[in-house]
């Protein structure tokens, strides 16, 4: 039986953080809709340039778009023991979107992980976060440098500033989170499928809660 978890929760919660770890402890693909979309705007895919126009603003993709990359992602052979899922679903029309191709796959979602965090928080992450060129592995420049500045401890590329983590774009990105988002706290509450985690805790602390919460803690 695969497993499906999803990593919900504002931008620069941690979730991409998380579920590069998460993703080795379970032993299950890493699906982040950003990382997909970003690397299709740098080999200026067809997909890519439609994205850009969304994503520079800080605006959500629009669904179709997306439920079609996600779709096609989950396809693949990789993905046959399941995945985790780092920002999809975003609306409560891709949470129906998945839930439609899960059933396909004869399989539905098995633990939303809520990671719940205040706006300033954010705010400070973000305006901090350095992110990879190879394989986007994620740093902070106060929480979580790299050994050498400007360079992956992992694969030894050069680190960026993501264009849309510049603040007016950060505000309003957590705006768009409020609207589209954060209704499906309560659709997963609702179904018996969220875990509430503090993602103010160390990075080390996150995880531990949120392995604990889909029955792998300790
Ligand atoms: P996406 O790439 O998904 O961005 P996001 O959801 O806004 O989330 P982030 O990647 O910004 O943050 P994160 O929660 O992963 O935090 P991270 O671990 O990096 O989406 C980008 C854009 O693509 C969207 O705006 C939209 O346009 C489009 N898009 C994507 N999916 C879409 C969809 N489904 N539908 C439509 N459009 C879509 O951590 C942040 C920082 O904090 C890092 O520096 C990290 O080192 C640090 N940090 C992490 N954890 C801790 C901790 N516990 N303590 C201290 N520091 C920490």
């Amino acid at each position: 039986m695969a497993t499906y978890l999803i990593l919900l929760g504002p931008p620069g919660a941690g979730k991409g953080t998380q579920a590069k770890l998460l993703a080795v402890e379970a032993g299950l693909p890493h699906i982040s809709s950003g990382d997909i979309f970003r690397q299709n705007l740098t080999e200026s895919t067809e997909l890519g340039k439609q994205a850009r126009l969304y994503i520079d603003r800080g605006e959500l993709v629009p669904d179709d778009v997306t439920i079609a990359m996600i779709r096609e992602r989950l396809s693949r052979p990789d993905c046959q023991a399941g995945a985790i899922l780092d920002g999809f679903p975003r609306t409560i029309d891709q949470a129906t979107g998945l839930d439609e191709m899960l059933a396909a796959f004869g399989s539905g979602v098995d633990r939303v992980l809520y990671v719940d965090i205040a706006d300033e928080e954010l705010i400070r992450r973000l305006s901090g976060r350095l992110v990879c060129r190879a394989q986007g592995h994620i740093y902070h420049q106060a929480f979580n440098p790299p050994k050498q500045p400007g360079v992956c401890d992992v694969d030894g590329s050069a680190l960026y500033q993501r264009e849309d983590d510049k603040e007016a774009t950060v505000r309003h990105r957590i705006q768009v989170y409020m609207q589209q988002t954060a209704p499906l706290i309560e659709h997963y509450r609702q179904r018996g499928l969220l875990s509430e985690i503090d993602g103010e805790q160390p990075v080390e602390a996150v995880t531990r809660d949120m392995l604990a919460a889909i029955g792998e803690g300790s």
